[in-house]
């Protein structure tokens, strides 16, 4: 190959400028020219490209985001047409730009969406490799994914700051941390911070007995409690709380509210003040943990070497600390958080922290 390609997708997340590195620096040494897509696939889509090459990216690993941009509504099977209001199907387009450019092969960065659009395209035969990167660190192809760690530590730092705060007023702070329907981060995030209350969604949680527990911190003499809970958190019997629906995304659910609605709620049955916070895009910002800037280094120069020597359809990530490399799945499946084996849910539980369920 002469020229290749590289786009990030879907929401963005720090150590991705480390892999765009690692991808350029790696095919440089090789000769290999490397042309970025800018804006996720509605570049892909409109043709927007910008050249990349040493000097470009030399010192971009400790900067967040992308340099590339990101875009994390549009699927190109499945495309927003904004006149028609109609979706459509514009793999073949977004490639036939890119081998117009001279390129022959691509790397796509993203989550389980984006990974299933660079299957798609990989299908209709243009050379594709994926590695996967998301805060909300669910995916199989890789554990963890780029961006888990510096979110972890950014929501680390924010809880512990409402901890300060708390302690003056004796308060209960109820915060909320993003993950869709994924409950890692709030799990790591909360358990780091010391929450005395984690709610995740991969298990619907009783009011009554998050209450019970809150009084009893209360009762104890400590002088606050930190309930960390998942946006798509809810209580047993209840609904999700979806801030918005989106109507041109492929992903359609926006969350966010939850915590407002269980501080209102903990405050009324309790008696004792609460207050919410949503950690929201604070928990995607800021600059990589040097662990997210080695992972990314390492995921993007393996994907490179693979896609130059034409290991190609395949997505490459980190399992049990090596770099290891599968076939695009066939559909989108999760990476689910067991709660009832997961090893850091284990320890919490025996350290006495409330996941909001009966007999704890
Ligand atoms: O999937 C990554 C993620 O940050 C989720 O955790 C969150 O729900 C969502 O994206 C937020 O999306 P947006 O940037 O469109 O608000």
């Amino acid at each position: 190959m002469k020229r290749i390609a590289i786009m990030t997708a879907g929401g963005d997340c720090a150590g991705l400028n480390s892999a765009i590195k690692s991808i350029v620096m790696t095919a440089s040494k090789q000769n290999v020219e490397v042309i970025g897509v800018m804006d996720g696939f509605i570049g892909f889509i409109e043709g927007k490209y910008i050249p990349l090459n040493e000097n470009i990216v030399r010192s971009i690993e400790t900067k967040g985001g992308t340099m590339l941009g990101s875009s994390n509504k549009e699927c190109p099977f499945h495309y927003y047409n904004k006149k028609t209001g109609e979706f459509e199907d514009r793999v073949d387009e977004g490639i036939k730009k890119l081998k117009k450019q001279g390129v022959e092969g691509f790397i796509i960065i993203g989550g389980d969406g984006t990974l299933d659009s660079a299957r798609v395209i990989s299908e209709h035969g243009f050379p594709t490799v994926g590695i996967p990167k998301t805060i909300d660190n669910d995916m199989e192809a890789s554990e963890p994914t780029i961006g888990f760690q510096t979110a972890i530590d950014a929501a680390v730092d924010a809880i512990r700051k409402l901890i300060t705060t708390a302690y003056s007023h004796r308060r209960v702070m109820v915060v909320e941390l993003m993950g869709r329907t994924s409950g890692y981060l709030t799990l790591y995030a909360g358990f780091a911070s010391g929450a005395d209350i984690i709610l995740l969604p991969e298990q619907d949680y009783s009011l009554k007995v998050v209450c019970d527990r809150v009084k009893k911190i209360m009762e104890s003499g400590k002088r606050y409690v930190i309930i960390a809970i998942s946006e798509a958190a809810k209580e047993k019997g209840g609904e999700e709380t979806i801030a918005q629906l989106v109507k041109d995304s492929f992903e359609q659910k926006r969350y966010g509210g939850v915590s407002q609605k269980l501080a209102n709620e903990i405050e009324q049955l309790t008696g004792y003040e609460t207050r919410a916070t949503i950690l929201g895009h604070i928990q995607r910002g800021g600059e990589p943990t040097t662990s997210d800037i080695i992972l990314g280094a390492r995921l993007g120069s393996a994907a490179c070497q693979m896609l130059l020597h034409g290991e190609v359809g395949k997505i490459v990530g980190i399992i049990g600390g090596k770099v290891l490399k599968m076939p695009f799945p066939k559909e989108r499946i999760p990476r689910i958080l067991d709660i009832t084996t997961n090893d850091l849910c284990i320890t919490a539980r025996d350290m006495g922290v409330c996941f909001g369920q009966e007999n704890e």
